[in-house]
């Protein structure tokens, strides 16, 4: 069990994992625990030395069998990764492709719907970059994009789905928490809405897997895609894309390839496998094999106790970092339930925080806007400093962090515990760019509207669209009279090291 630093409240102690074991069973006893405070587990989470193992000696398997052999040799542990993956979900095996990425799910996803001209999508602003970027990329064939309103909680504001799944839609595409922010989208009764009006929903679950337990079934989702490498811990380029059998049935991959397909003429092929139609022959099969491993750990500690380890922990960081540090601008809005937390200072860009937090060994990361236009610009956000947990944090992890990102060059200015709190500035808000500027004084923009003019000859991007509305940002007059827009001359000073 974790043991309570002294002062440490009750709430900030976690019963629910033996981190103790679960760092033992991620380094070996010879090496230092890698980085002293590892918090971007929702960039990369540090896979366990089975699952090392089982990537490194499937290579070596390689070597000396010749990588076709070596996979026949651990056909049924290749397929076990399916099986685990499906029990993750709660699918069935045939509906699920392994993939690279969760990106290539998405895109092999997207792709077989073949949406054309007046076709229309509907996408929650918790969606990720490269999914924006794709369904972008659409409108150029004509396809119409509808980007969803947020409600006060940060989330898809449920109102306005129904409404707009009144009129028809092709797809609805909704990312289950964001690379942002800590928020939890309201997955299945966004499903049902969508069974309700029989829209196809892709949920994105790459930030939630491993955290947050997830059952298509009660999601209603028709497809969902997630990467290993975040809250499953297993190795960069894993990846999964289910989509139900029925709808699966109905989609060709917009390019077949052998795994899924059988040239049987001179001019024709058939599909011959459910969602494997959507997966390329050639593999790490050694990869695949660390994500399977990943998986069945994930599952046998249970999402469950992982998921309550890591918002127990989240909670202390938002509390404790509003209560000591005085500069500090919670960005995670509503009630935030997962292990990601997001903040800024008010006094240095996030890229400044992070360098110095890392000089303290705590490894966050800064997330730019560019990352999530749709969620952070109405925000008013340039980017935020993001801390993730996972198995192997505790509340010292919790500690340091909140030490490091109170200490200034200049001096510090820390609060002594939690008495701070009288004074402790408010959460950003959500929706309209102006309150939301107010909010996170850490923002570039909003440092510049307290210097004064020149903030003013900086243009608005309010909501890049609302539903039913033009998909282009339009230059929008907050209420405040604040225009803002993350404009080339004055992009995030960012490393993109660690980001995703
Ligand atoms: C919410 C979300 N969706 C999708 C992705 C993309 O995942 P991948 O890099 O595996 O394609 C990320 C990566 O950070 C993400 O945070």
């Amino acid at each position: 069990m974790t043991t309570a630093a002294p002062g440490v409240s009750t709430e900030d102690r976690t019963q629910q994992v033996d981190v103790a074991a679960e760092r033992a069973r991620t380094r070996l006893p010879t090496e230092a625990f890698l980085t002293t405070h590892y918090l971007n587990s929702a960039g990369a989470a540090l896979a366990s030395l089975e699952t090392i193992a089982a990537v490194s000696d499937h290579l070596r398997l390689e070597s000396r069998l010749g990588g076709y052999e070596a996979a026949a040799a651990v056909v049924t542990r290749l397929e076990g990764a399916y099986a685990a993956a499906a029990a993750l979900i709660g699918a069935e095996v045939a509906e699920i492709a392994l993939t690279e990425s969760a990106t290539v799910g998405w895109q092999r996803f997207v792709e077989a719907l073949r949406l054309s001209e007046g076709q229309r999508v509907l996408a929650s602003r918790s969606t990720y970059v490269n999914s924006a970027l794709q369904l972008l990329e659409l409108e150029r064939d004509g396809v119409t994009v509808e980007i969803l309103p947020n409600d006060a909680s940060g989330c898809t504001d449920l109102d306005a789905l129904a409404t707009a799944l009144r009129e028809r839609a092709s797809l609805l595409a909704v990312a289950h928490v964001p690379t942002s922010s800590g928020i939890v989208e309201p997955v299945a009764e966004i499903g049902r809405l969508a069974r309700d009006a029989g829209v196809p929903y892709l949920l994105d679950a790459t930030q939630s897997a491993g955290q947050i337990p997830l059952d298509v079934g009660a999601i209603g989702c028709d497809a969902l895609v997630l990467t290993g490498r975040k809250f499953l811990r297993a190795p960069r380029g894993t990846g999964m894309l289910y989509v139900a059998r029925e709808l699966c049935e109905q989609l060709r991959p917009i390019a077949p390839d052998v795994r899924g397909a059988r040239w049987n003429g001179e001019r024709s092929f058939e599909i011959v496998s459910l969602a494997r139609r959507f997966e390329s022959w050639e593999a790490s099969h050694a990869l695949r094999l660390g994500f399977g491993v990943a998986l069945a750990e994930t599952m046998a500690l249970g999402v469950g106790r992982i998921g309550e380890h890591v918002v127990t922990l989240s909670r202390s960081l938002r509390r404790r970092l509003q209560e000591e540090i005085p500069e500090i601008r919670i960005a995670d809005l509503g009630e935030a339930a997962s292990g990601i937390v997001t903040f800024v200072r008010s006094d240095e860009t996030a890229a400044e925080t992070l360098e110095r937090v890392r000089a303290a060994d705590c490894h966050v990361v800064a997330v730019p806007a560019h990352h999530g236009v749709w969620d952070m610009s109405p925000r008013g956000l340039d980017a935020v400093v993001r801390a993730s947990f996972h198995v192997y944090n505790d509340i010292e992890d919790v500690e340091a962090l909140v030490r490091a990102v109170g200490e200034r060059r200049s001096g510090g200015s820390r609060r002594a515990g939690s008495a701070a709190s009288a004074a402790r500035p408010t959460q950003v808000s959500s929706g309209d760019t102006g309150s939301a500027c107010a909010g996170v004084g850490g923002s570039r923009h909003d440092r510049d509207r307290r210097r004064g003019p020149r903030c003013q000859h900086r243009l608005a991007v309010g909501p890049a669209r609302r539903v039913g509305g033009p998909t282009r940002a339009v230059p929008a007059r907050t209420p405040g009279g604040f225009l803002t827009r993350l404009d080339a001359n004055d992009p995030p000073r960012l490393p993109s090291a660690g980001l995703g």
